[in-house]
């Protein structure tokens, strides 16, 4: 296991076949666990507008609360590349914007990539933030920030015109210099002819089993979001349950006088 995974390292792991583990994360004991498990990238991803802050989509976070919350996910990871998904308006409307906003992330946060959805007009932003040496992870299919373009979450890819233009996009991030890309809910065949044909590593959610790595938001994951579970997320632990038992027995110990105990009872 390598001391600190890198941009490049990700690649190398592509090269040998070997898949890379990815999880959300937006605050410092979330963080140093998935670091101590050895996942391989952190990503403070902007659905903490949803699963965190109560928000009904990703579109609200704005580049403050990223910032805030980065930070507390890099003090808890040592070896893990934290990457910061940049938020709604932090890259879409100039070049320098997307510049001044990615560059606050490596300068205030400590993040060592950053993510961005989309390509067309976003390839020239990935290309000035490659240049100037900010590692750009890219995110393909179902781009949450674009939902009501699409008119909600779905599997996008299904036609051809779109599976083609979905391969397009992931090759024309490649040229552009990102060194990653996530794919999201896209048909597993698309995915694993993306995975074919590009060098630099496919991440899926949602879109199947043939991607150089997985990634789950870990809310959904652990049971810890209770408005719904996508699909494709496997449930590991249902944390919502097991804390609402817990604070249960709190409340009837104080209320019962069980706790705190006594002085020498
Ligand atoms: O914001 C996020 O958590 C993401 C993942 C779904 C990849 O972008």
């Amino acid at each position: 296991m390598v001391s600190k995974v890198t941009a490049p390292h990700l690649r190398k792991m592509k090269a040998e076949g070997e898949k890379i583990v990815m999880l959300t994360a937006y605050d410092y004991p979330t963080g140093k666990i998935a670091d101590q498990a050895g996942v391989d990238v952190i990503l403070v991803g902007d659905s903490l507008g949803e699963v965190v802050l109560g928000f009904e989509s990703t579109l609200p976070v704005t580049m403050d609360m990223m910032i805030h919350h980065t930070s507390a996910v890099v003090r808890g990871a040592s070896r893990a590349l934290v990457v910061a998904d940049m938020p709604f308006l932090s890259y879409q409307v100039s070049v320098e914007d997307a510049v001044r906003n990615a560059g606050r992330f490596l300068q205030e946060a400590g993040a060592q990539a950053v993510k961005l959805e989309g390509a067309g007009p976003v390839i020239p932003v990935v290309e000035r933030l490659t240049q100037i040496g900010i590692p750009v992870m890219g995110h393909l299919g179902m781009t949450p920030q674009s939902e009501h373009q699409f008119g909600g979450r779905r599997i996008h890819g299904k036609e051809k015109a779109e599976a083609i233009h979905i391969q397009e996009d992931a090759r024309a991030l490649q040229d552009a210099g990102a060194f990653a890309v996530v794919l999201e809910l896209i048909p597993h065949e698309l995915a694993r002819q993306i995975t074919e044909d590009l060098s630099i590593p496919t991440i899926g959610i949602g879109a199947g089993p043939y991607c150089d790595g997985q990634v789950l938001v870990t809310h959904d994951m652990i049971g810890l979001y209770d408005r719904f579970v996508p699909k494709h997320a496997k449930q590991y632990v249902k944390l919502w349950e097991l804390i609402q038992d817990a604070f249960r027995s709190y409340a009837d110990e104080v209320r019962s006088g069980v706790f705190p105990k006594r002085s020498g009872s």
